[in-house]
């Protein structure tokens, strides 16, 4: 396979086929979403709260991001990598919002980058960092980092004016130069409404089959969250009930003596012994 780049995914979506997604957070699970064919590797700031254990995304650091965006780096070849900026990392000015894209793309080696929302802040900080000559996804909808202002983790575009909003939002991020676009909780039949009149590629996490791709979190999909999950959740794995057994099984031999068994030892020669213990 050939190494994914922002206009391959354009090329994708005219011919039809559909564009997988899926976040990843460090070296493991980088080389699990490689060996899996992923098309688009995301180091998302849920990643705040997946594995480094937050109640929501919004206290995570750029530097912690970037820990896990060269971890996740080390172990792809194939998919794009795009890391989200994180809450407060591009807010203040354009100056911010290019500096911090900079780094994902000089330190930890990133083919893009994402910044959340479509109202006039975030448009202004995509056209920058699209300007500096870096692929922005936007990211309408649900937008988790401003899940608060927008009366907390609920499917947005459910009202006519919600729905508007969101497709206005979307045109947008197209029209400020952004390569692909994700569509977070809005109801399917918006989504495909929205969709027939963009260009950009849209990914989608619940919002419905019409969208060029779909996108999930790692940790969700393989079952390795302890909490709810979404609606639009479909679990392929229950890694953390296996992670439990295995390690329970570890404790219980531990306990009992029967680990480590004699295939376990090194051995050392009979002569050698009798020397050491004489
Ligand atoms: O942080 C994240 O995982 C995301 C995806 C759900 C799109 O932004
Ligand atoms: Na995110």
């Amino acid at each position: 396979r050939r190494r994914l780049t922002p206009p391959s995914l354009g090329a994708m979506k005219r011919a039809g086929e559909r564009i997988v997604m899926v976040t990843a957070y460090d070296y493991p699970g980088a080389l699990a979403a490689e060996e899996a064919e992923v098309d688009v590797v995301l180091v998302g700031d849920s990643g705040a709260m997946t594995v480094l254990g937050h109640e929501d995304t919004a206290s995570v650091t750029v530097d912690e991001m970037l820990v896990l965006a060269k971890a996740v780096r080390r172990g792809l070849t194939t998919p794009l990598l795009v890391a989200d900026l994180p809450f407060g990392s591009y807010e203040i000015s354009d100056e911010q919002a290019v500096a911090t894209a900079l780094r994902f793309m000089k330190e930890a080696g990133c083919d893009a980058v994402k910044l959340e929302g479509g109202g006039a802040m975030p448009a202004s900080r995509a056209a920058a960092i699209v300007a500096a000559g870096i692929p922005v996804m936007g990211h309408v909808g649900l937008t988790p980092q401003t899940a608060n202002a927008l009366g907390g983790f609920k499917a947005q575009g459910r009202t006519a004016a919600s729905a508007a909003r969101v497709a206005e939002e979307a045109r947008r991020l197209q029209d400020l130069g952004c390569f692909a676009v994700v569509f977070e909780a809005i109801p399917a039949e918006v989504a495909a409404d929205i969709m027939s009149t963009l260009d950009v590629v849209v990914i989608g996490i619940g919002a419905g089959p019409a969208t060029d791709g779909q996108v999930l979190v790692f940790h969700d999909l393989l079952g390795l969250g302890t909490g709810g999950s979404a609606r639009f959740v479909r679990r392929y794995a229950d890694l953390h009930t296996q992670a439990v057994d295995g390690l329970r099984q570890f404790v219980d031999e531990v306990r009992d003596g029967s680990y480590p068994a004699p295939e376990h030892c090194y051995g050392i020669d009979g002569e050698e012994l009798a020397a050491f213990r004489a």
